[in-house]
């Protein structure tokens, strides 16, 4: 049997290159060789209780982006979680063996602890019980995913061997698969680039969004005049080329170094190198836009797929767990 491939990400509406770079980009190389299921998990973005109203029209631009990106229904099976609830079963009989240690030890636990204090809500706690349920109710073996991901993929496998230990031999053990671009800092030359940050650049954007928004992107701090030289290897707007347009990475490193180039004319470049690589992108997007119905049919088609799957596997969970 061909390889199963598993992987979600939180409805955020618009995908940025960070996405892309991170993680699209190998969901659509692995649809050629595995089967692979893609998960627009809706409930887990309700642990953070943002604009709600957002929440359908952030699933249908998410989507959107996916097919534009390249994800092929007729090759994987794309759908949102709570389209298919035996996920939330799983999920409540995978907290009867995760001790609580583990999950309170997760650093984005702490990290939105520390962010929403007034909201630490036991959803919170549980997320990566409920990732780690997404994942094997397929009994996925590879999770692409970004960096940022890896300590949640740490944790799914603990979870497993708990659950093989404990219970009986059911899950394999997934492995994470990163991309040659596993972190992407945002415009703020710090940060991993994040929509909650506000310093990303959407596939989606126009042109000339996309370079009002790299105009404003950090570049080196001690590089105050156009005439001082530059260090390009603390320069985000100069990796970001190198995922673009290679080929160019020598020459900006030198004309940089030398203060031949300044930031803005490198700005102007990355502008148009991204335009460029996003273009055939956009017009895709538009065109399954104008697609009346199309992604309800993709949505309903992809959790018909996966509800097959899921039930086998809940069926013979609950067995082993005495509850049949
Ligand atoms: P999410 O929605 O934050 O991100 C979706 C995917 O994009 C990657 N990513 C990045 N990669 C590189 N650089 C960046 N700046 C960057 N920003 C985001 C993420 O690593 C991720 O792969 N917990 C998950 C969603 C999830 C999931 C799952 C993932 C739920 N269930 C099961 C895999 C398997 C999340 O919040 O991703």
């Amino acid at each position: 049997m061909k390889g199963r491939v598993f992987s979600g990400a939180r409805p955020t509406g618009k995908q940025h290159i960070g996405n892309y770079l991170g993680a699209i980009q190998n969901y659509v190389k692995l649809q050629d060789e595995y089967e692979c299921i893609y998960c627009i998990v809706d409930i887990h973005a309700l642990t953070t209780l943002e604009d709600l109203d957002q929440l359908q029209p952030n699933i249908r631009e998410m989507m959107l982006d996916w097919l534009a990106a390249g994800l092929d229904p007729e090759k994987s099976i794309l759908f949102v979680q709570s389209h298919v609830p035996e996920v939330t079963e799983l999920h409540t009989l995978l907290s009867m063996i995760t001790p609580l240690g583990w999950l309170l030890r997760v650093p984005t636990f702490k990290e939105k602890a520390r962010q929403q204090p007034e909201n630490v809500n036991y959803g919170l706690v549980g997320y990566p019980v409920l990732q780690t349920a997404d994942i094997i109710l397929y009994k996925a073996n590879m999770v692409p995913v970004g960096e940022d991901q890896l300590p949640h993929l740490e944790l799914a496998r603990e979870i497993v061997r708990r659950f093989n230990n404990l219970i009986a031999p059911v899950f394999p053990e997934p492995q994470a698969k990163l991309t040659t671009a596993p972190m992407i800092r945002g415009l703020d030359g710090q940060n991993k680039m994040s929509k909650s940050l506000d310093n990303h650049i959407e596939l989606a954007a126009t042109p000339k969004e996309t370079e009002k928004r790299i105009k404003t992107a950090f570049t080196d701090p001690q590089r105050k005049f156009r005439t001082d030289p530059g260090r390009p290897e603390v320069c985000n707007v100069y990796d970001l080329h190198g995922f673009y347009d290679s080929e160019k990475l020598e020459e900006i490193s030198q004309q940089c170094r030398a203060a031949t180039i300044g930031c803005v004319d490198c700005k102007k470049m990355l502008s148009k190198e991204i335009n460029n690589a996003m273009e055939p992108f956009r017009e895709r997007r538009a065109e399954i836009a104008m697609r009346s119905g199309y992604l309800e049919e993709v949505m309903a088609d992809g959790a018909e797929r996966a509800g097959v799957i899921a039930k086998e596997t809940i069926r013979e969970v609950k067995e082993k767990m005495c509850l049949l």
